[in-house]
């Protein structure tokens, strides 16, 4: 089922289900909406006009986050996770509200908090997901997946949840999770969490590191080309794929680690955040913000650029850098607004076009970096 599919379920269970406004989830994202179909939708969502978001942590070093102001807690009935394994900590952890429903402002202060992600960095990713996964009139998102209304009889349409839409920023050549075209693209997944263990022991003596990274990272893009006939790595997909592999060999690995020690993730560690979502005991954030690092290196590895199988037969694929690539970060936010997310809101209108333009400013400052050109809808 596509985006378009999904979210068109949802509006059907609003007109089914009218009377039950208060239950309708104020995540549920508006992207690939007709502007009658937002209207629809907007009476049951709590109009909110985005905050800026916030900046730089005041104290920036190392830090104990597995506190015990932040205890794990085991997954409730209706609570949400998705295919980010660093969100899913945070909320298990209580950085984020338990539920995976968050707003921008909170998920920047997660990520600063818990793993000390830099600043802009921290930002630019959040609104990449808000504007292609979550709800703008409500500045909510979900990290996770499907939302069931609740307590209706009989049980409405499944509601789409957020970041686990595909296309958007979720995408193919995950390192842990399945492609969308094996029905499965947001769980963990045993099978391949054994590859990356394999990958560890053969290319890091038993650690993931970004000599690892760049092995697995080539190797889940050949493995997508050649097994999913829809394998799709385009656009935005092309950098979050490269930079997402740095992640664990930085985000991960505790910030006491010294020298030869840093960049080193060991496979318990590494269990503990994809699999249980869960800090290993008395884990230290990182003692400087992290910036994505080694991304040239990974890339240049085995430089893979950007592109599609033909939707029918693998082994098809056929470069496209129609919406840009990592060579060039720029290339990747024209594309994405230029292109991505004009078909997602063909003509956004009143508080949806209000909130959609200070998104996207608060992502163009998340690029400050970059000197890239403004874009504008
Ligand atoms: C800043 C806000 C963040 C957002 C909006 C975000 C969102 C996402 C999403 C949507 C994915 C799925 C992409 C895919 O593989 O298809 C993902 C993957 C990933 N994220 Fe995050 N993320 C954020 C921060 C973090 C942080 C702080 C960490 C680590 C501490 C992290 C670690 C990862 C890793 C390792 C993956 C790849 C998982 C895999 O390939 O199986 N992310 N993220």
């Amino acid at each position: 089922m596509n985006l378009l599919t999904l979210v068109q379920a949802a509006v059907v269970s609003v007109t089914l289900f009218s009377q039950e406004s208060l239950a309708f989830p104020q995540h549920v994202p508006l992207a690939g909406l007709a502007e009658h179909e937002v209207q629809s939708m907007t009476p049951m969502l709590k109009a909110v006009i985005p905050p800026s978001p916030p900046g730089p942590l005041k104290f920036d070093g190392l830090k104990l986050v597995d506190d015990s102001k932040h205890p794990w807690m085991p997954l409730k009935r209706g609570d949400l996770r998705g295919p980010c394994p660093g969100l899913n900590t945070l909320a298990s952890h209580g950085y984020l509200p338990r539920n995976g429903v968050a707003t921008p402002s909170q998920i920047i202060t997660a990520v600063q908090e818990g793993f000390n992600m830099e600043n802009k960095l921290a930002q630019l990713t959040t609104y990449f997901a808000m504007i292609g996964d979550g709800n703008l009139i409500t500045d909510l998102v979900s990290i996770g997946a499907k939302t069931p209304l609740t307590g209706m009889d009989p049980p409405p349409p499944a509601i789409v949840g957020g970041m686990h839409n595909h296309g958007t920023f979720e995408g193919d050549a995950s390192l842990i999770r399945g492609d969308a075209f094996f029905g499965d693209n947001h769980s963990f997944n045993q099978t391949l969490f054994d590859q990356f263990k394999e990958f560890s022991q053969k290319y890091g003596n038993g650690f993931y590191n970004l000599t690892v990274a760049a092995e697995l990272r080539f190797h889940r893009i050949q493995q997508g080309v050649a097994t999913n006939p829809q394998f799709s790595f385009f656009g935005l997909r092309h950098l979050t794929a490269y930079a997402e592999a740095t992640f664990p060999a930085s985000l991960f690995v505790d910030g006491r680690k010294q020298g030869r020690d840093v960049g080193q993730l060991d496979m318990k560690s590494a269990e503990s955040f994809f699999k249980d979502m869960r800090f290993p005991k008395g884990f230290h954030r990182s003692s400087s913000p992290v910036v994505i690092a080694g991304l040239g290196d990974l890339f240049a590895a085995h430089p893979f650029m950007p592109g599609k199988n033909n939707g029918t037969h693998v082994d098809s694929f056929v470069v496209d850098d129609s919406l840009g690539s990592l060579l060039d970060v720029c290339s990747i936010y024209t594309g994405f607004v230029s292109s991505t997310v004009r078909t997602l809101y063909p003509n956004p209108t009143g508080v949806l076009r209000r909130n959609l333009e200070l998104n996207l400013q608060f992502l163009f400052e998340g690029l400050s970096n970059f000197g890239c050109n403004q874009i504008f809808l």
